[in-house]
C-alpha cells in the first residue's frame, strides 16, 4: 500500500479503496463540490462496493478528504475512465487530487491499464490542470475531442464534456 503523506498543517492523508460505509460521506463531499453533478446516494454506495478496485478515497483524521470514481472502460480494457474527482474545499491545493490519481495507477490490479480517459468541462481550469499535470508526470500524450456536446444536455445549461485521452503510459 502506498505510504500516507502530508505536512504539518494538513496532517496525514491515507489513500485507500472506498468502503460501502463511506457512501454517505462521499455523497456529501460531491454535494459540496460544485460544479460536479450530484448523483444519488445509491450510486455512490454501488461505486464503493462494486467498483472499489478502481475508485479511491483520501482520508484525513478519519474523514473523507477526497474521492475519485473510475471504472475500466467496458469496451477498452486497457483504459481507465475517470468519472468524478472531488477534494474537500479545505484540502485543495495540497496535491491530494494528483496523489489520488497516482495512487490509483499504482495498484497492481491496474497494471494492464495504459490509458486514462476522462471528460473535462471547458470552464473547469482545476480539472484541466489536474489531468494535464498527470499527463506530464507520466510523460504521456494527451489528446482531446468533444465526447458529449452541449446540445445533448438540453436546456439545463450543462457545458460540453470534452474527452481527454492520456496515454499510453506504464501504469
Ligand atoms: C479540481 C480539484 C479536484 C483539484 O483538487 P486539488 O487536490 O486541489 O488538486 P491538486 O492540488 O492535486 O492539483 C493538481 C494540479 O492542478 C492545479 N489546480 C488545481 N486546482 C486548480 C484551479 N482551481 N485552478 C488552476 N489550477 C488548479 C494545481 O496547481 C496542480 O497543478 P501542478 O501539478 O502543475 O502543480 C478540486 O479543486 C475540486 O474538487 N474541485 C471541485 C470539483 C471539480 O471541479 N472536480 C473536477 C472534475 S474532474
Amino acid at each position: 500500500m502506498p505510504e500516507p503523506y502530508g505536512n504539518e498543517e494538513k496532517g496525514l492523508y491515507i489513500f485507500r479503496k472506498p468502503r460501502v460505509s463511506d457512501g454517505p460521506d462521499i455523497h456529501s463531499l460531491i454535494e459540496r463540490s460544485r460544479p460536479l453533478d450530484l448523483n444519488s446516494l445509491y450510486s455512490y454506495l454501488l461505486l464503493a462496493d462494486h467498483f472499489r478496485d478502481t475508485c479511491i478515497v483520501a482520508e484525513r483524521d478519519g474523514k473523507i478528504a477526497g474521492f475519485i470514481s473510475a471504472y475500466v472502460h467496458p469496451s477498452k480494457n486497457n483504459t481507465l475512465f475517470v468519472w468524478q474527482v472531488a477534494v474537500g474545499e479545505q484540502e485543495r491545493g495540497n496535491g491530494v487530487a494528483g496523489r489520488m490519481l497516482d495512487n490509483l495507477f499504482d495498484r497492481p490490479g491496474l497494471a494492464s491499464v495504459s490509458f486514462l480517459e476522462t471528460t473535462v468541462n471547458p470552464s473547469n481550469d482545476g480539472s484541466r490542470r489536474l489531468f494535464e499535470s498527470f499527463a506530464k508526470r507520466f510523460q504521456a500524450p494527451l489528446v482531446t475531442s468533444v465526447l458529449y456536446p452541449e446540445e445533448l444536455f438540453g436546456q439545463g445549461g450543462h457545458e460540453a464534456e470534452i474527452l481527454f485521452r492520456i496515454g499510453p503510459f506504464d501504469a
